[in-house]
Parts: structure tokens; sequence; C-alpha cells
């Protein structure tokens, strides 16, 4: 992950950054405490939120960043997701550090990057709420080696070594 700052960002970065943040305040997190706002870019530049979703069955919460994506497609963008910003809060603590998403929202995040345009480039950006530290990435980087549909190909490269004894 690179650090980086809010002024090195683009302008509609910045503007999605500072969606993920206006958004953190719906988070439903009465037993973590812990608030995420995530705010997917559409390649027109349109942005859509999300926020995480707890339940007092812990396991079944959802993460703020699948929230935005499965919103995005239902709005129809799920083919036109390029970035995703991401602020978070800790009720109970100063927050003094980025955090990045969860191994499931990595998998989700590169979901959304394969059906895009620019796949791998993906970008995602990462923020505490004063924006005195920000990390950006891509999911490239953050899920290298990953598991992806060409792994459900019946062509795929491995596929063909295992066939040819290799
Ligand atoms: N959470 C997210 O919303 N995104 C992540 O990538 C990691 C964790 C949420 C889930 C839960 O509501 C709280 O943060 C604490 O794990």
């Amino acid at each position: 992950m690179a650090k980086t700052s809010f002024e090195s960002l683009s302008e509609i970065e910045q503007k999605l950054l500072k969606a993920a943040k206006a958004v953190l305040r719906r988070s439903y997190s009465p037993y973590s405490g812990f608030q995420v706002g995530a705010a997917v870019l559409t390649e027109d530049n349109k942005i859509i939120t999300g926020t995480n979703f707890e339940s007092a069955s812990y396991g079944d919460s959802i993460c703020a960043e699948r929230a935005a994506l499965l919103r995005a497609n239902s709005q129809g963008h799920g083919d036109e997701c390029v970035a995703i910003a991401i602020v978070t809060r800790n009720k109970n603590s100063p927050t003094k550090e980025v955090s990045s998403p969860c191994g499931s929202c990595r998998q989700l995040i590169l979901e959304a990057a394969q059906r895009s345009r620019i796949r791998r480039a993906f970008k995602i950006i990462m923020a505490t709420t004063k924006f005195d530290k920000v990390e950006a990435s891509t999911i490239g980087a953050l899920l290298p080696s990953a598991f992806g549909p060409e792994d459900l190909e019946e062509n795929s490269q491995e596929t063909k070594e295992i066939k040819n004894g290799n």
C-alpha cells in the first residue's frame, strides 16, 4: 500500500473519499463500534455508497465495501466500477491508522474489477476520517495470485498443464 495525501488525489477521488466519510454516520455497528463507510466510483463518475451493517448474530454482519458494490450492481453499474474509497472510525478509540479491506471484500472487489474495463488496476483508496492518513493501492496488489473467474474456465492454463501431465 502506498502512502499518499488527500491533496495529491484527483478531484473525483477527493470527492469519492468525502462521500465515504459522509456515509460513515449511517454505519450500523452497535456491536463492534467500528464504523466503515465505502464509496464506489463508476467510469462515468457516479458515486455509490455503503456502510457496514451488523447483526446480533455477529457472523451475519455485512462490510461497507460489499454493501456499496452490491448497491452499485443493483443500480445498473455492476460492470462500470473503477475505484472504491474506504473511511474507517473506531467509536471507542481514536482511529490513527487506515484500515484496508478484509479478505472477503477483496475477493468481491476483484470480481467487480474483473467485470470492469480496468480489471486489476481497480483503485482502492483508504483514509482516516481526518484524511491525515491516506493510502492507495490496487486490487492486483492487495489480492495477488487470487482465485478468479479464469480458474473456473475449463481451458485455464493450469487445467491444460494437469491434462498434459506437467
Ligand atoms: N468491516 C467492514 O465494513 N469492512 C472491512 O473490510 C472490514 C470490517 C466491518 C465489519 C464489522 O461491522 C466491523 O467492521 C468490525 O469488524
